[in-house]
Protein backbone atom coordinates (compact mmCIF):
# COMPACT_ATOMS: atom_id res chain seq x y z
CA UNK A 1 0.00 0.00 0.00
CA UNK A 2 1.91 3.53 -0.61
CA UNK A 3 1.63 5.83 2.22
CA UNK A 4 -0.28 8.67 2.68
CA UNK A 5 2.48 11.53 3.20
CA UNK A 6 1.76 13.42 6.66
CA UNK A 7 2.40 16.79 5.07
CA UNK A 8 0.63 16.65 1.88
CA UNK A 9 -3.42 15.02 2.06
CA UNK A 10 -2.91 14.57 -1.53
CA UNK A 11 -0.20 12.74 -1.72
CA UNK A 12 0.64 8.91 -1.81
CA UNK A 13 4.15 7.70 -1.66
CA UNK A 14 5.07 4.01 -2.78
CA UNK A 15 7.55 2.98 0.03
CA UNK A 16 7.86 -0.66 -1.65
CA UNK A 17 10.85 -2.29 -2.16
CA UNK A 18 10.89 -2.97 -5.69
CA UNK A 19 9.42 0.68 -6.67
CA UNK A 20 12.21 1.77 -5.27
CA UNK A 21 15.07 -0.77 -6.02
CA UNK A 22 13.89 0.23 -9.45
CA UNK A 23 13.89 3.93 -9.03
CA UNK A 24 17.46 3.54 -7.84
CA UNK A 25 18.84 2.61 -11.43
CA UNK A 26 15.97 5.04 -12.93
CA UNK A 27 17.99 8.27 -10.67
CA UNK A 28 21.36 6.57 -11.98
CA UNK A 29 22.86 8.70 -14.17
CA UNK A 30 24.42 5.36 -15.61
CA UNK A 31 21.13 3.91 -16.81
CA UNK A 32 20.78 4.54 -20.54
CA UNK A 33 17.75 5.26 -22.44
CA UNK A 34 17.19 1.51 -23.21
CA UNK A 35 17.03 0.42 -19.82
CA UNK A 36 15.68 3.50 -18.08
CA UNK A 37 12.39 3.29 -20.46
CA UNK A 38 11.83 -0.09 -19.59
CA UNK A 39 11.95 0.48 -15.27
CA UNK A 40 9.86 3.82 -15.79
CA UNK A 41 7.01 1.61 -17.43
CA UNK A 42 7.57 -1.52 -15.17
CA UNK A 43 7.42 1.01 -12.34
CA UNK A 44 3.90 2.10 -13.95
CA UNK A 45 3.27 -1.44 -14.13
CA UNK A 46 3.05 -1.67 -10.36
CA UNK A 47 2.00 1.70 -9.40
CA UNK A 48 -1.46 0.80 -11.19
CA UNK A 49 -2.13 -1.70 -8.62
CA UNK A 50 -2.97 0.46 -5.91
CA UNK A 51 -3.95 3.59 -8.06
CA UNK A 52 -7.13 1.74 -9.32
CA UNK A 53 -7.90 0.57 -6.02
CA UNK A 54 -10.78 2.98 -5.82
CA UNK A 55 -12.20 2.74 -8.98
CA UNK A 56 -15.88 2.57 -8.89
CA UNK A 57 -16.86 -0.92 -9.79
CA UNK A 58 -20.10 -3.18 -9.68
CA UNK A 59 -21.30 -6.88 -9.32
CA UNK A 60 -21.83 -9.03 -12.64
CA UNK A 61 -23.48 -12.25 -13.92
CA UNK A 62 -20.82 -14.65 -15.36
CA UNK A 63 -21.28 -18.18 -16.86
CA UNK A 64 -18.42 -20.08 -16.16
CA UNK A 65 -18.03 -23.65 -18.26
CA UNK A 66 -19.65 -25.40 -15.04
CA UNK A 67 -22.12 -22.96 -13.62
CA UNK A 68 -23.45 -19.28 -13.23
CA UNK A 69 -21.76 -16.87 -10.53
CA UNK A 70 -21.06 -13.39 -9.97
CA UNK A 71 -18.11 -11.24 -10.64
CA UNK A 72 -16.96 -7.78 -10.23
CA UNK A 73 -16.35 -5.28 -12.93
CA UNK A 74 -15.15 -1.60 -13.09
CA UNK A 75 -17.91 0.74 -14.16
CA UNK A 76 -17.40 3.03 -16.98
CA UNK A 77 -14.92 3.81 -19.48
CA UNK A 78 -11.08 4.21 -18.24
CA UNK A 79 -8.79 6.84 -19.92
CA UNK A 80 -5.36 7.28 -18.97
CA UNK A 81 -3.47 10.50 -20.27
CA UNK A 82 0.02 10.48 -20.47
CA UNK A 83 1.26 13.91 -20.56
CA UNK A 84 3.86 14.23 -23.81
CA UNK A 85 6.56 14.00 -24.25
CA UNK A 86 8.03 12.19 -20.94
CA UNK A 87 4.06 10.76 -19.71
CA UNK A 88 4.43 8.74 -22.87
CA UNK A 89 7.15 7.08 -21.68
CA UNK A 90 5.60 5.60 -18.68
CA UNK A 91 1.82 5.22 -20.33
CA UNK A 92 2.58 1.71 -22.33
CA UNK A 93 3.33 0.33 -18.42
CA UNK A 94 -0.05 1.23 -17.64
CA UNK A 95 -1.71 0.11 -20.96
CA UNK A 96 -0.25 -2.89 -20.86
CA UNK A 97 -2.00 -4.03 -17.38
CA UNK A 98 -4.99 -2.21 -18.51
CA UNK A 99 -5.32 -2.77 -22.01
CA UNK A 100 -9.28 -1.41 -22.16
CA UNK A 101 -8.58 1.65 -21.15
CA UNK A 102 -8.66 4.82 -24.08
CA UNK A 103 -5.90 6.87 -24.53
CA UNK A 104 -6.03 10.39 -24.60
CA UNK A 105 -2.94 12.51 -25.63
CA UNK A 106 -1.56 15.80 -23.74
CA UNK A 107 0.57 18.06 -24.95
CA UNK A 108 2.46 20.02 -22.36
CA UNK A 109 5.80 21.74 -22.63
CA UNK A 110 7.56 24.08 -20.20
CA UNK A 111 8.83 27.34 -21.11
CA UNK A 112 12.69 27.25 -19.90
CA UNK A 113 12.92 30.59 -18.42
CA UNK A 114 8.97 30.99 -17.30
CA UNK A 115 8.46 27.14 -16.31
CA UNK A 116 5.42 28.31 -17.57
CA UNK A 117 3.42 25.33 -19.53
CA UNK A 118 2.53 26.15 -23.05
CA UNK A 119 0.12 23.53 -25.07
CA UNK A 120 0.49 22.08 -28.05
CA UNK A 121 -1.55 19.15 -28.37
CA UNK A 122 -5.02 18.26 -27.01
CA UNK A 123 -6.65 14.94 -28.34
CA UNK A 124 -8.99 14.14 -25.34
CA UNK A 125 -12.34 11.89 -25.86
CA UNK A 126 -15.07 14.28 -25.44
CA UNK A 127 -16.66 12.28 -22.51
CA UNK A 128 -14.38 11.65 -19.79
CA UNK A 129 -17.31 11.93 -17.37
CA UNK A 130 -17.81 8.67 -18.19
CA UNK A 131 -15.51 7.23 -16.41
CA UNK A 132 -12.18 7.52 -14.35
CA UNK A 133 -9.16 9.73 -15.49
CA UNK A 134 -5.57 8.63 -14.72
CA UNK A 135 -2.91 11.41 -15.85
CA UNK A 136 0.43 10.01 -16.38
CA UNK A 137 3.81 12.36 -15.93
CA UNK A 138 7.02 11.27 -14.44
CA UNK A 139 7.74 14.93 -13.17
CA UNK A 140 5.91 17.05 -10.67
CA UNK A 141 8.06 19.70 -10.23
CA UNK A 142 6.35 23.09 -10.24
CA UNK A 143 3.10 21.93 -10.45
CA UNK A 144 2.26 23.99 -13.65
CA UNK A 145 1.99 21.22 -16.22
CA UNK A 146 0.01 18.21 -13.86
CA UNK A 147 -2.68 21.65 -12.90
CA UNK A 148 -3.20 22.37 -16.80
CA UNK A 149 -3.40 19.11 -17.62
CA UNK A 150 -5.76 18.53 -14.99
CA UNK A 151 -7.95 21.51 -16.02
CA UNK A 152 -7.92 20.43 -19.44
CA UNK A 153 -9.47 16.83 -18.81
CA UNK A 154 -12.30 19.02 -16.25
CA UNK A 155 -13.03 21.17 -19.85
CA UNK A 156 -14.00 17.47 -20.90
CA UNK A 157 -16.06 16.34 -18.12
CA UNK A 158 -13.64 14.28 -15.67
CA UNK A 159 -14.55 14.12 -12.20
CA UNK A 160 -12.71 11.43 -11.43
CA UNK A 161 -9.13 12.38 -12.07
CA UNK A 162 -5.85 10.70 -10.51
CA UNK A 163 -2.26 11.51 -11.11
CA UNK A 164 0.66 8.94 -11.52
CA UNK A 165 3.99 10.16 -10.94
CA UNK A 166 7.53 8.78 -10.19
CA UNK A 167 9.33 11.80 -8.49
CA UNK A 168 7.55 14.59 -7.19
CA UNK A 169 8.70 17.69 -5.85
CA UNK A 170 7.10 19.38 -2.74
CA UNK A 171 6.28 22.78 -4.81
CA UNK A 172 4.64 20.72 -7.15
CA UNK A 173 2.50 18.82 -5.02
CA UNK A 174 1.54 21.47 -2.89
CA UNK A 175 0.29 23.61 -6.06
CA UNK A 176 -1.93 20.76 -6.72
CA UNK A 177 -3.21 20.62 -3.53
CA UNK A 178 -4.28 24.49 -3.35
CA UNK A 179 -5.47 23.86 -7.50
CA UNK A 180 -6.97 20.69 -7.52
CA UNK A 181 -7.55 19.46 -4.11
CA UNK A 182 -9.28 16.19 -4.91
CA UNK A 183 -7.07 14.93 -6.99
CA UNK A 184 -5.05 12.28 -5.38
CA UNK A 185 -1.33 12.57 -6.19
CA UNK A 186 0.79 8.92 -6.38
CA UNK A 187 4.75 8.96 -7.04
CA UNK A 188 7.58 7.05 -6.78
CA UNK A 189 9.34 9.56 -4.21
CA UNK A 190 8.97 12.87 -2.73
CA UNK A 191 12.06 14.66 -3.15
CA UNK A 192 13.41 17.73 -1.37
CA UNK A 193 13.46 20.60 -3.56
CA UNK A 194 13.19 22.11 -6.65
CA UNK A 195 16.24 24.27 -7.68
CA UNK A 196 16.58 27.57 -9.77
CA UNK A 197 15.72 26.44 -13.36
CA UNK A 198 13.58 24.15 -12.03
CA UNK A 199 14.72 21.05 -12.04
CA UNK A 200 13.69 18.29 -8.98
CA UNK A 201 16.70 17.49 -6.56
CA UNK A 202 18.44 15.19 -6.18
CA UNK A 203 15.51 14.09 -8.88
CA UNK A 204 16.47 11.89 -12.16
CA UNK A 205 17.41 14.82 -14.22
CA UNK A 206 15.37 15.64 -17.87
CA UNK A 207 13.07 12.84 -17.44
CA UNK A 208 11.92 13.20 -21.66
CA UNK A 209 15.50 13.42 -22.54
CA UNK A 210 16.58 10.04 -20.53
CA UNK A 211 13.66 8.23 -22.12
CA UNK A 212 14.17 9.25 -25.72
CA UNK A 213 17.94 9.81 -26.08
CA UNK A 214 17.82 13.27 -26.77
CA UNK A 215 19.57 16.27 -25.29
CA UNK A 216 17.60 19.47 -25.24
C1 LIG B 1 8.64 17.93 -17.98
C2 LIG B 1 7.87 16.85 -17.28
C3 LIG B 1 6.58 17.54 -16.91
C4 LIG B 1 7.04 18.93 -16.62
C5 LIG B 1 7.11 19.11 -15.13
O1 LIG B 1 8.22 18.07 -19.27
O2 LIG B 1 7.68 15.71 -18.05
O3 LIG B 1 5.62 17.54 -17.95
O4 LIG B 1 8.36 19.07 -17.18
O5 LIG B 1 7.39 20.40 -14.79
P1 LIG B 1 6.36 21.34 -14.03
O6 LIG B 1 5.78 20.54 -12.91
O7 LIG B 1 7.24 22.46 -13.54
O8 LIG B 1 5.33 21.82 -15.00
P2 LIG B 1 8.95 19.05 -20.31
O9 LIG B 1 8.30 20.39 -20.30
O10 LIG B 1 10.44 19.01 -20.04
O11 LIG B 1 8.62 18.40 -21.69
P3 LIG B 1 9.02 16.97 -22.30
O12 LIG B 1 8.25 15.94 -21.52
O13 LIG B 1 8.56 17.09 -23.70
O14 LIG B 1 10.50 16.77 -22.17
N1 LIG C 1 11.16 18.08 -15.82
C1 LIG C 1 12.10 17.10 -15.81
O1 LIG C 1 12.19 16.33 -16.78
N2 LIG C 1 12.90 16.98 -14.75
C2 LIG C 1 12.81 17.79 -13.68
O2 LIG C 1 13.58 17.63 -12.73
C3 LIG C 1 11.84 18.81 -13.70
C4 LIG C 1 11.02 18.93 -14.78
Amino acid sequence: MPRLHPDFPNLHVFDHPLIQHKLTYVRDRETGFRAFRALVNQIAGLMVFEVTRTFPHERVDVETPLEGTTGMRIRGKITICPILRAGLGMSSGVSEIMPEARVGHIGLVRDEESLEPIEYLNRLPSDLDAGPVILIDPMLATGGSASAAVSMTRRRGAKDIRMICLVAAPEGVARMLNDHPTVPVYAAALDRELDDRGYIRPGLGDAGDRLFGTDS
